[in-house]
């Protein structure tokens, strides 16, 4: 089986190769200029914000609300390309899904999730914390985890805490997980093509624990777009395909 692997899309992709199926690892929807779109200088100033009063005023905003469901649609529309080859499609969901689905649930906004919106995609499955057999392999999905500056970024009340517990239990289920062959994560492992533009680690430090232990054979991730790139780590080969790229692996 001919399997065609994607890194952060965030958009059209320029060119999608013939496969039996295709894995993608979440950051589906477009680039926002965060300098010049003044809405998307608003969604950064509210990331900036001091107090929490200030934050919990524009992320409930009008603003923020067409925000968000810019980012959502954006992602749905890339996700569509794929299931429109009708061929499986597996997904994780990155931080461009995490951070909106988040968003709504935290605020009790009323606007559909992603998760819910891209259940109506035809061949397209959602694969997060979930075991799936391809071919000869056993795959795991690993969504987005919030990690590194993006982590220090959102101060709002009781985020750590959620966000602490959410990694928490996503390291009790790998743990006890049977074996896996390929893991799809968004976030590298920490310390491992995990650094982004500026150096700052994204990567979560349990896959480190888990990769020496389990040795599972391949660790695919995108989130660090700078790092593309494939290191050794133990026995495992983990695989960065960053920003756009693809592999193509026959299982
Ligand atoms: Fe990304």
């Amino acid at each position: 089986m001919r399997v065609c692997i994607f890194g952060d899309l965030h958009g059209e992709p320029r060119e999608i190769p013939p496969a039996d199926g295709y894995m993608l690892v979440g950051d589906f929807s477009e680039y926002f200029d965060t300098t010049s779109d003044p809405l998307w200088k608003f969604y950064v100033r509210a990331l900036m914000a001091h107090s929490p009063e200030e934050k919990y005023q524009m992320f409930t905003s009008e603003k923020m609300i067409k925000a968000i469901k810019l980012s959502i649609d954006s992602s749905i529309k890339t996700l569509t390309i794929f299931d429109n080859l009708k061929k499986p499609v597996y997904y994780i969901t990155g931080n461009r899904e995490f951070y909106p689905d988040f968003l709504i649930e935290y605020f009790c906004l009323d606007i559909p999730l992603f998760l819910e919106k891209s259940k109506d995609l035809k061949n397209s499955t959602c694969i997060n914390l979930k075991r799936i057999t391809l071919g000869s392999k056993s795959v795991f999905g690993i969504p987005y985890i919030p990690s590194g500056f993006h982590r220090e970024d959102w101060k709002l009340p009781g985020f750590e805490e959620i966000w602490d517990h959410y990694a928490k239990e996503i390291d009790n289920i790998l743990q006890n997980s049977p074996f896996i062959s390929i893991i799809l994560s968004h976030n590298p492992p920490f310390g491992v093509l995990d650094a982004h533009l500026d150096d700052t680690h994204l990567g979560i430090n349990f896959f480190n624990d888990y990769i020496l232990e389990k040795k599972p054979e391949l660790f695919i991730c995108g989130h660090a777009h700078g790092y593309y790139g494939e290191k050794i780590v133990n026995q495992t080969r983990v695989l960065n395909l960053a920003f756009r790229n693809f592999e193509i692996l026959e299982l």
